[in-house]
This record gives C-alpha cells, structure tokens and sequence, in this order.
C-alpha cells in the first residue's frame, strides 16, 4: 500500500525501528501531555512495536512510522488505532501522532491527519474518527480542531483530565 501525503510518506514500523522508537520516546518535551511515561529502557520500545505490529493483525490498522519524503528523515508517529474501551465507547478509530521535536510547528501533524481522516473514511469506511487528548495540550487541540475535529466533552482518562473530539463522514 502506498501511503503518502504532499511531504511524508508512511509505513508500517518494523522491529529494527526500535532505535527511532526510543529516540522518540526517551525525550521528556515530547512526553508532557502524554498518558504514558518517558521510557528508559529500549526494551520497552521493542514491546511497543511489538504491539503496535499485532494490531496492524488484528484490525488492519495502527500507528505508521511516518518520514520526510525530501530527506527521508523520520519524524514520529502518525495515523489511525482501533481503540477499546475509552470513555465509555467499546471501540473506535482514535487518530493520534507524536512528532520529534526538532519537526514540530511545519504543519506535519496537520497534513498526516487530514491524510489518515482521509483513509478512515474512504479506505476503512469508518463513520465516525475520535480523538482524545489532555485540555492543557493547546497545540494537538489545535492541530485536530484544524483537521475538522469538534470538542464534544470533558471526561476523565487514567486519572487525568481530558478533552473528547470527533469529527462525522
Ligand atoms: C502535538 C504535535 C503532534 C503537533 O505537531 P505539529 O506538527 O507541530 O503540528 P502542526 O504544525 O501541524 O500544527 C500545530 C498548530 O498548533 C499551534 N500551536 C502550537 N503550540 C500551541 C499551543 N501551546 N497552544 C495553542 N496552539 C498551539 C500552532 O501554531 C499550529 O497552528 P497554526 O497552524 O494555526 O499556526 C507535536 O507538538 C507533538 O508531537 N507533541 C508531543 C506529543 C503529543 O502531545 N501528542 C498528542 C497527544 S494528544
């Protein structure tokens, strides 16, 4: 499958990504508005695209490792997850990224989730895409209000505080 935009392209993360993975998530900024920790061992990003690879299995879908096409540099993560049980809804699609930070603020965010609305609605048929992020985390509200997302509710998540988006076919 050929999954790319104006200037990234996206592919499925492989198990030698682990470097690229711990790169991203071993960095505290990245990790302010995040429900999960900063990891420390590289190990933990293995089981991270270990997970990551098994929904890609399951469902079809799962976070992409996405990259400048120009450079071929990688920037994060980008894209579509079927998620489970999150305030109150058995299952959904959830788009989501988390971007090197050396990449934030060129509209990369903006254009992989317009790309992956895109594929939810056309490719999977999905009716309805869902996001959920904490309130204080002004530039993913931003990018996703941008994208057509609506804020709908506050709700709790993991102890936390948190804003739930949606946007309709
Ligand atoms: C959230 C994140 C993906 C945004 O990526 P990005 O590529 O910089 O986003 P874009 O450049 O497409 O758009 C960012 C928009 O937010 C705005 N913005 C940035 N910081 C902001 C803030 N603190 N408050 C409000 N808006 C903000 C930018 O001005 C831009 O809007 P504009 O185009 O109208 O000027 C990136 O910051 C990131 O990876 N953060 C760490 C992980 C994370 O928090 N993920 C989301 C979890 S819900």
């Amino acid at each position: 499958m050929n999954l790319q935009s104006t200037r990234l392209y996206y592919r499925e993360f492989q198990p030698e990504d682990d470097v690229l993975m711990f790169a991203l998530d071993s960095l505290s900024e990245v990790h302010t508005y995040l429900y999960d920790p900063v990891v420390t061992d590289i190990q933990q990003s293995r089981d991270v695209i270990a997970y990551v690879r098994s929904q890609y299995v399951a469902n079809g879908i799962g976070r992409m490792a996405a990259f400048t096409k120009d450079t071929d540099e990688f920037i994060g993560w980008v894209g579509l997850k079927l998620q489970e049980d999150v305030n109150g809804r058995e299952q959904f699609y959830d788009i989501g990224y988390r971007l090197m930070p050396q990449h934030w603020g060129k509209g990369y965010a903006t254009e992989a989730t317009l790309f992956f609305l895109e594929y939810a609605f056309n490719v999977l048929q999905a009716d309805e895409v869902n996001a959920f992020a904490f309130p204080s985390n002004g530039a993913s509200l931003r990018v996703l209000e941008k994208c057509g997302l609506k804020q709908v509710e506050r709700f709790v998540y993991n102890g936390q505080e948190s804003v739930w988006l949606m946007i309709k076919k």
